[in-house]
């Protein structure tokens, strides 16, 4: 009897002292294993006399019970050890911030379209917009852009294709922004024309523009901003007097030099080019090519439906891809639109 109370005893106190569930397995095999310590004595049971046998059969039963109870409340123990162990080890602080995704930016050519459209806006200038598909129409012969025209060719220029169902003669990916001249002129007289006095248009109009060209200054698709006064004495001293302004409002310099440099557009007579120099720098004396512009022609306000002998206006286009290229010190136009965020991420 003692015998049996001790092996009780015994179990119980091994196991309370194991900490891992293999070992107390074993500690339960030389207990209740095939030749474990208490299999050992049901074993012997069979020499005991017969009185003896019952008595001391119930007691090893009782004992089994016993150091099975103690053996599973330690492995009930053991389990939510572990499990707190894991839990404390795999904890989460849900109050940690995230991760987060990485933050884009704008684009250069993006930025340069915003703060031209800023500047221009903060002197009364409306920003328009159209169609980059656009009718021959509109993009040649309304800007009085003869049909023989070098602009006009296939080389110069993306047509679309006629195709079954689709009647696309005459439609053609834009050349330039100065389609929007007309198109803006036209909705203005459209809204306006029966007034007295028509309000004064002053828009700027920017805008993807696409040609057959492609090397380290020129890409088939490319930005120009548009820009348009219309009113009644306009004059070539209001474009001259807006566009040194800007710019040198854009590259934030007062020694910038701003030439007119006598051109030819069709859609506009007189016409000029806009030229450049920084005083200091890299690029200290050297004019720099930036836009053309002129007094809109007579024909091209009578297509917008004006009067081009009441009004007056001039007009520009200029590329602002040229300009983010000066302003950021960048040579190679391809970058714009590699999509390589080495490049880009320079401009978050
Ligand atoms: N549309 C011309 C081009 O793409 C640029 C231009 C020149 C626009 C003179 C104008 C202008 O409005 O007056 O080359």
């Amino acid at each position: 009897m003692h015998n049996i109370e001790q092996l009780v005893k015994d179990a119980a106190a091994e196991f309370a002292r194991i900490d891992d569930a293999a070992q107390l397995e074993q500690a339960k095999a030389r207990y209740l294993g095939k030749s474990g310590s208490l299999t050992e004595l049901l074993k012997a049971l069979g020499q005991l006399p017969a009185e003896e046998r019952r008595s001391q059969g119930a007691a090893i039963n009782r004992a089994k019970d016993s150091i099975e109870a103690a053996l599973n409340e330690r492995r009930e123990t053991l389990r939510r050890a572990a499990l707190s162990a894991q839990l404390a080890a795999e904890a989460l602080d849900v109050t940690l911030p995230g991760r987060g995704r990485g933050r884009g930016g704008l684009h250069p050519a993006t930025r340069t379209l915003e703060r031209i459209e800023q500047l221009f806006r903060s002197i009364g200038f409306e920003v328009a917009d159209g169609p980059e598909i656009e009718t021959d129409w509109h993009n040649f012969t309304a800007l009085n852009t003869p049909e023989n025209h070098p602009a006009r060719s296939m080389h110069d220029t993306f047509y679309l294709e006629e195709s079954p169902g689709v009647t696309a003669s005459g439609v053609l990916l834009r050349t330039h922004t100065s389609p929007v001249q007309i198109r803006y002129l036209q909705s203005h007289v459209a809204q306006y024309g029966h007034l007295a006095a028509m309000p004064e248009i002053r828009i700027i109009a920017p805008g993807r523009v696409y040609r057959v060209d492609s090397d380290a200054t020129h890409s088939p698709m490319f930005h120009q901003v548009e820009g348009l006064m219309v009113g009644e004495n306009v004059s070539f001293a209001d474009l001259k007097g807006v566009m040194a302004d800007f710019l040198r409002r854009f590259f934030e310099s007062d020694d910038l030099e701003v030439r007119f440099r006598p051109s030819f557009f069709p859609f506009t007579e007189p016409s000029a080019e806009i030229d450049v120099a920084f005083m200091s720098g890299a690029l200290e004396g050297r004019w720099l090519e930036i836009a053309g512009c002129g007094m809109v022609h007579p024909n091209v306000l009578a297509n917008g439906g004006i009067d081009p002998e009441r009004y007056t206006g001039f007009a520009f286009g200029m590329g602002p891809d040229r300009l983010t290229m000066l302003r950021y010190g960048i040579d190679d136009l391809r970058l714009f639109f590699d999509g390589d965020l080495r490049f880009l991420s320079q401009f978050r």
